[in-house]
């Protein structure tokens, strides 16, 4: 871990296959809460299976978790050395000049991805775990849906939801086609891949968006 953190072209790969790790996540992710607006028992029965697989708790989770963190260390650490390179050898650097909004900002639309993470951790990561291994309550396969849906009755968390899917469209509208060019596939691979990543980076959190304010509807 330290060489990594020592060598910025070995840091600039990890970020990115963190980051294309955690592309598949979002995508399985919205997958399975997308069945929630079409048929309550899908949503029951898929999140039971996740909730309850040995495979899925015990070494995916723990896995997706570490993604997580390592995702966002290392973002940390990528910017601070960004910023001090800039101020050495760019004094008269002219960002919009050559580069895209979302390109320079990625450390605060990344923020805010964080500050949905803990607030969306608090919703449903930390209940759920106390709920199974605390609490240790009797097995309920129909009690997901219900649970889920409960947090999007609030208008204030659905908006701050909502919020947070923007800003992760555009972090994902620079993070996810330039991981590509940072594992070095080749540039004509990478050009034909960009409508994809930037459909990608619109159409998942805007489906995301429409989860939650679905669900809101339905409810009030
Ligand atoms: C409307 C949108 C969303 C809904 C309804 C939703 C719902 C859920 C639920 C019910 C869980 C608990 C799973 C469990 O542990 O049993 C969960 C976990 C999680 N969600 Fe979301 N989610 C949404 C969007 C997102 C987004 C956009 C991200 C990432 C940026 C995200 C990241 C996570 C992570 C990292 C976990 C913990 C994964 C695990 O260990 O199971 N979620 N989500």
């Amino acid at each position: 871990m330290s060489g990594i953190l020592k060598s910025s072209i070995a840091r600039k790969v990890v970020m990115a296959l963190s980051g294309l790790f955690l592309v598949l996540f979002l995508l399985q992710h919205f997958l399975i809460n997308f069945t929630s607006v079409f048929s309550a028992t899908t949503f029951n029965e898929v999140s039971h299976f996740m909730g309850s697989n040995f495979f899925v708790q015990f070494l995916l989770q723990p896995i997706l978790i570490l993604g997580v963190i390592i995702h966002f260390v290392l973002g940390f650490v990528l910017e601070y050395n960004n910023r001090k390179a800039r101020v050495k050898k760019y004094v008269r650097f002219n960002g919009s000049a050559n580069s895209t909004w979302m390109s320079r900002n990625m450390i605060w639309t990344g923020l805010v991805v964080l500050a949905f993470l803990v607030l969306h951790f608090y919703d449903f990561w930390f209940p759920e775990i106390i709920h199974k291994y605390i609490q240790v309550h009797p097995e309920d396969p129909t009690r997901y849906y219900g649970e889920t849906v409960a947090k999007f009755t609030d208008p204030v968390r659905t908006l701050l939801y909502v919020i947070s899917f923007i800003f992760l469209s555009l972090h994902l509208l620079h993070g996810f086609s330039s991981s590509f060019q940072s594992v070095g596939w080749h540039e004509k691979f990478y050009k034909g891949m960009r409508g994809a990543t930037v459909a990608f980076s619109i159409l998942i959190p805007l489906g995301f968006i429409f989860i939650a304010v679905y669900h809101y509807f339905n409810q009030v």
